[in-house]
């Protein structure tokens, strides 16, 4: 009987079928190239210096700001799922121009530094090191004359810095995309006898729009202004790479990209060209995405996330940063992937 269909089998003669090693699940899994795993994460956490209650963060459904007294529950969670690292953020009681309570011995970070070493010794903890938080102008750096000084906040970041690793941090993480301040926390570490200390640099950070809801959640937008003279120009790839290798060059141990989703080339780029392990943060902004489509039930949340997840590690970031951790840490515990 003559197919009603066009057989075209005899002009093709294909030898190779890619489709041959997706036939089923178990060929799949057998070739697939990248896997996510929980091991690739790190959990970015808010601590509240006013809070006594836990809070949820309107713009950030699903993440909250602790007090220092709720974040052993948090932290037991995240080591229950095998994440091995989480990012401290503070919010302090009190800013002032020069953000002095972001180095205080008794600072929120500090404080939840030794807190979470304590319930969880192995935990991998990084902070963030930056003045945004905590000065009252909101500004990464000191101002002067309506401008932010580069070397007198590399000052204030190296003191910060300092007393989060006095405090235990095993990783501090400068985020004020001031030049030389790899360079400046590495020898103020190592002279303040805290050469174990780990240096991941923010290196590649972009000015960018998906930092909104982050900046709801830490109260850290700036008062007058923008951040587009410090941080990176979006459309600059060269410049990014750059960036990283003076990080390199300072002697940063682990370098990042930031955001991550609009940034794959930047991650691949990145990957290419140095040997550092490499951290992407998958920012508030991308995360908010993702959740208000699935309220308004227009995409599947764990195969979304699951996809980006990948996405970010198949670009060649072998640490992730991002506010899923935990969601895809139980979705991998349920499916081999
Ligand atoms: C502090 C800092 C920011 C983020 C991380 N560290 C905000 C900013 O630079 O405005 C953003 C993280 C996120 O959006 O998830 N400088």
């Amino acid at each position: 009987m003559k197919s009603e269909l066009y057989d075209v089998s005899e002009k093709l003669q294909l030898r190779d079928r890619l489709r041959r090693l997706r036939k089923t699940e178990s060929l799949r899994l057998l070739c697939r190239e990248t896997r996510l795993s929980s091991s690739d994460f790190v959990y970015p956490i808010f601590v509240d210096h006013r809070l006594s209650e836990v809070e949820e963060i309107a713009s950030m459904p699903g993440i909250y700001r602790h007090p220092l007294s709720g974040l052993k529950d948090e932290i037991s969670e995240v080591v229950d799922l095998k994440i091995p690292a989480v990012l401290l953020f503070g919010l302090p009681k009190r800013k002032d121009a020069l953000g002095s309570e972001a180095y205080s011995p008794d600072g929120i970070v500090q404080q939840s530094v030794r807190e979470v070493k304590k319930v969880a010794p192995q935990l991998t903890v990084a902070t963030d090191v930056c003045l945004c938080q905590y000065t009252d102008h909101g500004h990464c750096g000191v101002i002067r004359e309506g401008r932010v000084k580069n070397d007198e906040s590399v000052g204030l970041l190296s003191r910060i810095a300092i007393s989060h690793a006095e405090a235990g941090a095993d990783i501090v993480g400068p985020s004020a995309m001031m030049d030389g301040q790899v360079g400046a926390l590495r020898r103020a570490l190592d002279e303040g006898g805290l050469d174990e200390t780990l240096v991941m640099s923010y290196s590649a950070k972009f000015a960018s729009g998906f930092y909104g809801p982050f900046r709801e959640a830490a109260e850290s937008t700036p008062l007058w202004g923008d951040r587009r003279s410090y941080q990176m120009d979006p459309p600059n790839l060269r410049e990014a790479i750059r960036e990283i290798e003076m990080d390199v060059g300072e002697g940063a141990d682990i370098v990042m990209v930031k955001p991550a989703l609009s940034y794959l080339d930047v991650i691949r780029e990145a990957r290419d060209r140095v040997s550092l392990p490499l951290a992407a943060y998958n920012v508030s902004g991308e995360y908010s995405m993702i959740k208000a489509a699935v309220q308004m039930g227009w995409l599947d949340e764990r195969r979304i996330t699951l996809e980006v997840l990948t996405a970010i590690k198949r670009a060649g970031a072998n640490i992730i940063i991002t506010y899923f951790a935990k969601d895809a840490a139980k979705w991998l515990r349920e499916v081999d992937r």
